[in-house]
């Protein structure tokens, strides 16, 4: 391992992953529910992401934000080399890549930045380079922008983080390629569970993590544990260091982490509410939820919207199905268990939304409530992934969606899926399966039979449908099941897929 790592592992890449919490319209939703002003995703903005792996997020907004520009830079020279790659491929021409430390970033001569986004650094990285962050957010960041950071976080890995400590003092010792380290730590940690330690009786989130980081492949468990570097903060940690740059915390990043009601009772939420200072309320929700990692948005200067405005952006910010109408069920089971939608309020909501995206005003008179009462119901069905926001201004980005969404296809005709797609409308990525990639790339072939076009697709990648966690081995099987997903997917993905701006 030679010094500019840093301690860092770079012997074996990144997964690449979309992250849809980074999407400026995203963002400007969650902190539009709080009230906070935060840079409009169809103005013109300048972006960066510090750190930015293979480039996934980076190349995924820049397609269907093609008004603005986006810089990114990672110092892996294989991250940067596989970014550009797709982004060359894509036809993108406002995307920059640089294969800078952090360091190296402070002496580049970059624009001011409207967004600034880390995903998955500021925990794993060293204090001094935790002070360059921050140090580049104070050079780069414009008054109004907006800062994404996640981190991992206290008082959820208290009882975790000793088996980090112990896996990877055992992992060191091992040597080698950083593969035979995770190797040798999952088996260790098998062999930890057989003995009967008082480690994970006192601390049965331990024994949760010890059983699932079986599942975890190599690249994100060298990643996420085997760096000479791995901080747990408060949030009250990185509030102080980001108010370093002049920044305030304006809200989550996670729509759930938002909608309050969903995660807490009301007795929480009325004496968290009589805390006056928002880092001593999120502090609070922390315990609250035991919260182990947090994905927070900070501005530099936190304005409130004035009535004028809120009247302005209701009109129009307008939403979207984000999923079929008949999929959309009153319960629903989440990551912070079962949610109850009162039919009463969400179900007309959903019917009407089914018929055409709605602005936030026209919301707010259909379920004639105040305007702040749609911008909840919006909250939560977000939350839920019922709903997303769409632009319905001139499509801008439709031509550079489509090259992105061709080279994602392509990879995807050539066993290299990515379960996403760029939606112009939307300005994000959104889940696409590998196998309606595959009708979609059957429908651009002129496919008179679609369902025997995507057999063929799959039969020369060797893949078959799976059921039940098995794969379906006959021919006449694959084709009846390949039929009803067409016919699911022609009535109702396709019609949202057009509507997104997917197609
Ligand atoms: C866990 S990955 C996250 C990548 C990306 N943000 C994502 O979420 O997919 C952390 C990234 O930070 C990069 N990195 C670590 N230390 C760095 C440094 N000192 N300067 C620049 N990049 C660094 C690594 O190469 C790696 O790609």
């Amino acid at each position: 391992m030679s010094d500019w790592t840093h301690g860092y592992v770079t012997d074996i890449e990144y997964t690449s992953n979309f992250y849809p919490e980074l999407a400026p319209i995203l963002m400007h939703f969650n902190a539009l529910s709080k009230n906070v002003v935060l840079p409009k995703a169809s103005s013109v903005f300048n972006w960066l992401e510090i750190g930015c792996g293979n480039g996934l997020s980076t190349n995924a907004l820049a397609a269907c934000n093609s008004q603005s520009e986006f810089y990114a830079f990672d110092f892996n020279p294989v991250h940067v080399l596989n970014a550009q790659r797709m982004a060359d491929e894509a036809g993108l021409k406002n995307v920059h890549f640089f294969d800078d430390s952090f360091a190296d970033a402070l002496q580049r001569d970059l624009p001011m930045m409207d967004f600034i986004v880390l995903h998955g650094i500021y925990s794993w990285v060293s204090k001094e380079n935790q002070s360059l962050i921050v140090q580049l957010v104070q050079k780069l960041l414009k008054p109004g922008g907006a800062v994404y950071i996640s981190y991992n976080c206290l008082p959820g890995w208290s009882g975790k983080a000793p088996l980090r400590h112990l896996m990877t003092q055992f992992a060191v010792r091992t040597g080698g390629p950083v593969a035979d380290k995770v190797r040798a730590a999952k088996q260790f940690v098998n062999e930890l569970q057989g003995l009967n330690l008082s480690y994970f009786k006192d601390n049965p989130s331990a024994k949760k993590m010890a059983e699932r980081l079986q599942a975890h492949d190599a690249h994100y468990m060298a990643h996420e544990y085997m760096n000479a570097d791995w901080n747990l903060f408060y949030s009250s940690d990185i509030a102080a260091d980001l108010n370093s740059a002049k920044l305030s915390f304006a809200c989550s990043a996670g729509l759930l982490e938002n909608a309050d009601e969903l995660g807490l009772s009301k007795e929480t939420i009325q004496r968290i509410a009589q805390e006056s200072d928002p880092t001593m309320r999120e502090l609070l929700k922390d315990f609250a939820k035991n919260q182990q990692f947090r994905r927070d948005i900070f501005v530099k200067g936190k304005r409130k919207y004035a009535p004028v405005e809120v009247e302005k952006i209701a009109r129009e910010s307008h939403f979207t199905l984000f999923v079929p109408r008949s999929s959309c069920m009153l319960t629903v089971q989440s990551s912070i268990g079962e949610i109850i939608l009162p039919g009463e309020v969400y179900a007309p909501i959903l019917d009407a939304l089914a018929q055409q995206p709605l602005s936030l005003s026209a919301i707010s008179e259909l379920m004639q409530a105040p305007l702040h009462s749609a911008i909840n119901a919006i909250v939560v069905l977000s939350a839920v992934g019922y709903v997303h926001a769409i632009d319905i201004d001139p499509d801008l980005s439709a031509t550079t969606c489509l090259s992105f969404n061709k080279i994602v296809v392509q990879r995807a005709l050539y066993g290299e899926p990515m379960a996403i797609l760029v939606a112009s409308r939307l300005r994000t990525a959104v889940p696409v399966s590998e196998i309606d990639q595959f009708f979609i790339a059957a429908q651009w072939e002129n496919a008179s039979d679609l369902a025997g076009a995507v057999w063929q697709k799959m039969r020369s990648l060797g893949k078959s449908l799976m059921r039940d966690g098995q794969a379906i081995k006959d021919e006449h099987e694959n084709l009846i099941e390949l039929k009803q997903r067409e016919i699911v997917f022609l009535k109702e993905t396709m019609p949202l897929l057009k509507t997104w701006g997917v197609l």
